[in-house]
Formats: C-alpha cells, sequence, structure tokens
C-alpha cells in the first residue's frame, strides 16, 4: 500500500490509531484480511464498486462456533455448492430461528437447524443467498467482517448501519 500524498483529516488519523491493535493480531489463524466483490452487500460493502473495491478486516477465531455469531454479522463463507467459491453475507437468522424467506425459496416459513445460519446480501435484488441455497453449516464459515480496512475513504463505515431486509424472525409464533 502506497501511503504518500495521503492527506488525512481529524477522524481518518484517528482511525489510523484505533486500527493499531487490530493490526497486530493479524495472524492467519486470527485476523485476515478478505477483498469483496461484487454488489450483493452494497450499500455496506462496495457502495461503489467501479471507483474501487472494499477489502476487510476478517475476524477468524472461533468463528465457525454458533455461539459465537450473531444476527446481522457479517460473515465470510464457502458457499455450500462450490467450496472454491467464497461469498460475503448478512446473517438473518440464527440456529433454532424461524424465518420468512424470499422468492425463490420453495417455503414460505423455514426453520433453521442446530449449527446452521441463514444469510441474505444487504442488496436483495443481486443476491445469491440463503433464499437460493438453505440454511449453510456453520462449518462453511470462514470469519466475521469487523470492518472495511481499503481504501482509506471508508475507514470507519458502519458494518451495522444498513442491515438489509428488516428483522424476518418469527421466533415464539407456533406455524
Ligand atoms: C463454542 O463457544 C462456546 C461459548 O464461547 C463454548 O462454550 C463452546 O465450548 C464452544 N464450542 C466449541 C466446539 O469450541
Ligand atoms: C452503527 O449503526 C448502528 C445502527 O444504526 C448503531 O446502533 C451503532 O451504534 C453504530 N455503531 C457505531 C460504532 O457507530
Amino acid at each position: 500500500m502506497n501511503l504518500r500524498g495521503l492527506t488525512l483529516n481529524g477522524k481518518g488519523a484517528l482511525l489510523v490509531i484505533s486500527w493499531i491493535p487490530v493490526a497486530m493480531c493479524f495472524n492467519e489463524n486470527v485476523c485476515y484480511i478478505a477483498k469483496i466483490e461484487g454488489k450483493s452487500m452494497r450499500p455496506t460493502l462496495n457502495p461503489n464498486d467501479i471507483t474501487h473495491t472494499d477489502w476487510v478486516l476478517l475476524w477468524k477465531w472461533g468463528a465457525k462456533n454458533a455461539s459465537n455469531l450473531h444476527h446481522n454479522d457479517i460473515i465470510l463463507f464457502k458457499a455450500p455448492t462450490n467450496p472454491r467459491k467464497v461469498y460475503c453475507k448478512r446473517i438473518k437468522g440464527m440456529q433454532y430461528d424461524t424465518l420468512h424467506t424470499r422468492h425463490p425459496y420453495p417455503k414460505d416459513v423455514v426453520n433453521i437447524p442446530r449449527n446452521h445460519v441463514w444469510v441474505e446480501g444487504d442488496n436483495a435484488f443481486h443476491s445469491t443467498d440463503s433464499n437460493n441455497f438453505g440454511p449453510i453449516s456453520t462449518g462453511l464459515v470462514i470469519g466475521k467482517a469487523i470492518g472495511v480496512i481499503w481504501p482509506p475513504s471508508r475507514w470507519g463505515s458502519n458494518l451495522s448501519e444498513t442491515i438489509g431486509r428488516e428483522d424476518a424472525r418469527m421466533n415464539g409464533i407456533v406455524v
């Protein structure tokens, strides 16, 4: 990364400092940097992939354990249909949740089995997600996206500001 000529405003400088402890833990098994491709997570990630693509910091430690995953976390996981493909989506349902699905899922309501999660892209119209391939095993999870680290203009992006469609869970409702 070439940092020459980079001007930081006060907010930018502050964020650089706040990222240092995170950068120090960099390790293939703990933290990882991943490039986000495509527009399925727009506007949260890659708001404009013509000018740039986002790189995110990924937290890998314990991410396959369902008790470390939470509703609305953004995760990277291996595609259930092709383990060489990696998807980045938001968790919209946890194990044991009951959810309203969306087209083209064959059923209107789905129960998420143990150690599975339901994932969707924030950009519903350009997303291949659980509505296509169903709930995914947490064993496919590679890590949790915890922040955008590149480009600098995207530092401090709040990954929870837009969360895709509203809560689709219907827990407690007998269907
Ligand atoms: C998953 O995480 C929970 C809570 O952090 C812990 O109690 C449990 O032992 C973990 N399971 C595995 C298989 O590591
Ligand atoms: C990010 O946005 C969410 C939803 O608007 C808000 O609840 C949360 O406090 C924000 N986090 C930060 C660090 O600003």
